[in-house]
């Protein structure tokens, strides 16, 4: 074993996967050999969850049945939704999804001759689970939305109406970008759990906590706060030199794994334009881009896929604390295809660490403890 730690375990191959690869240069991200710079806007979420959850792009008829399936799982017990209504305002919608997920391993069992049944149907009432939590405190009835996919419907449930076509085009696409990321900082922690023979629930749980801190899934949620007050490029100007001044870390901002560029990043970029430009927020875009152009000039980072999703949502309505938990619908996916691809060949995750506490002491009864 090697006698040097690795900090944050960088560069270390922990496993070996068919779902996904990152390009190791920022070049490509491919999802079971498919590339998202691939999937066209009018992609359905769906379909990539079908792949990456049975391992191939469904048929018409696969994807019918694929949405069947979800379809058949969507309906929430009165007493679950009376759960989550039960939760506070003041709580983090992450907070919220996490306690959706665990309130399911509660109600469900995770059938072990059934492994999609879990994942199929989180991925159908997760959606929903959140948007119950929001209407009940915005103080509005709580109606299914009518839409069939998970971007459409997520749109309809937030505004009460179903979405335009276009938008909900872009929503998929933006879930499609956010389904997967081979062994990221929450698959990882899922695989971990899920190598100890516990159930997809609780894998999925694990996965939640651990997208919603800042330097993972919340640095969406954080890049919006962040460039709320900055309507035009010159305020954000201002602004972002201050910022690194102070040495503040930007969020949406550097990536473990790319180096080059985060191929997320073009397209959701391409997105959040075409919003701005519907919008006539094209200042705002303005107001991102010198960030960007500042940040590349001066520190040579890029944005990753949270920079310009931020702003996307943000022209598309949606309030920021739900755009982590947006993450969450979509990445539920991914996970849950990581957690069957650790059962398939199953070892216990344990690693070891260099131990750097005192040398060996001798014991002190209590009674002589000073
Ligand atoms: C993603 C991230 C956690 C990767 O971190 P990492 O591989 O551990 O890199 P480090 O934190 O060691 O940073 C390496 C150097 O780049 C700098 N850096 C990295 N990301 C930065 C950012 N977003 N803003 C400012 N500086 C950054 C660090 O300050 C550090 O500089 P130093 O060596 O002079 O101290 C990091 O880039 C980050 O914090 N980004 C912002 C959060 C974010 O957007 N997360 C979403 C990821 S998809």
């Amino acid at each position: 074993m090697s006698e040097e730690a690795s900090k944050g375990l960088e560069g270390v191959v922990a496993g070996s996967t068919a779902i996904c690869t990152v390009g190791r240069e920022g070049r490509d991200l491919r999802y079971r050999g498919y590339s998202i710079k691939d999937m066209p806007l009018g992609t359905r979420y769906e379909e990539i969850a079908a792949l990456l959850l049975t391992g191939e792009l469904p048929d018409r008829r696969a994807l019918e049945k694929f949405n069947a399936e979800l379809a058949g799982r969507r309906e929430i017990p009165r007493a679950i939704a009376a759960a989550l209504e039960s939760l506070p305002a003041s709580a983090h919608p992450m907070d919220v999804l996490r306690t959706g997920a665990s309130l399911l391993g509660c109600f469900f069992p995770d059938p072990a001759d059934q492994p999609l049944d879990a994942p199929l149907r989180a991925l159908a009432t997760l959606p929903d689970m959140l948007l119950i939590w929001h209407a009940h405190h915005a103080g509005q009835p709580w109606r299914a939305p009518r839409q069939a996919g998970i971007a459409g419907r997520y749109l309809e449930g937030l505004h009460g109406r179903p979405p335009e076509e276009e938008d909900r085009a872009m929503m998929d696409l933006s879930l499609i970008l956010y389904a997967e990321h081979e062994f990221n900082a929450s698959t990882f922690a899922a695989r971990i759990t899920t190598s100890t023979i516990s159930d997809m629930y609780s894998a999925l749980c694990t996965g939640i906590g651990t997208l919603k801190g800042k330097l993972h899934g919340g640095a969406n949620e954080a890049a919006m706060e962040m460039l709320l007050p900055y309507r035009d490029a010159a305020a954000a100007e201002r602004f972002i030199t201050e910022a690194l001044k102070r040495k503040e870390r930007v969020m949406g901002f550097g990536h473990r794994v790319y180096k080059i560029s985060d191929p997320r990043s073009d397209i959701i970029k391409e997105l959040a334009r075409r919003q701005a430009e519907k919008h006539n927020a094209m200042g705002r875009f303005a107001a991102f881009e010198v960030v960007e152009g500042i940040l590349r000039r001066d520190k040579g980072l890029f944005p990753n896929l949270d920079f310009y999703s931020a702003l996307f949502y943000h022209l598309l309505g949606i309030p920021i604390p739900h755009y982590t938990p947006l993450f969450v619908l979509s990445r539920v996916a991914g996970w849950a295809a990581h957690c069957l691809e650790q059962r398939a060949d199953n070892r216990l995750i344990r690693p070891t660490a260099i131990y750097t506490g005192p040398a060996s002491r001798p014991w002190v009864p209590l009674e002589q403890r000073r």
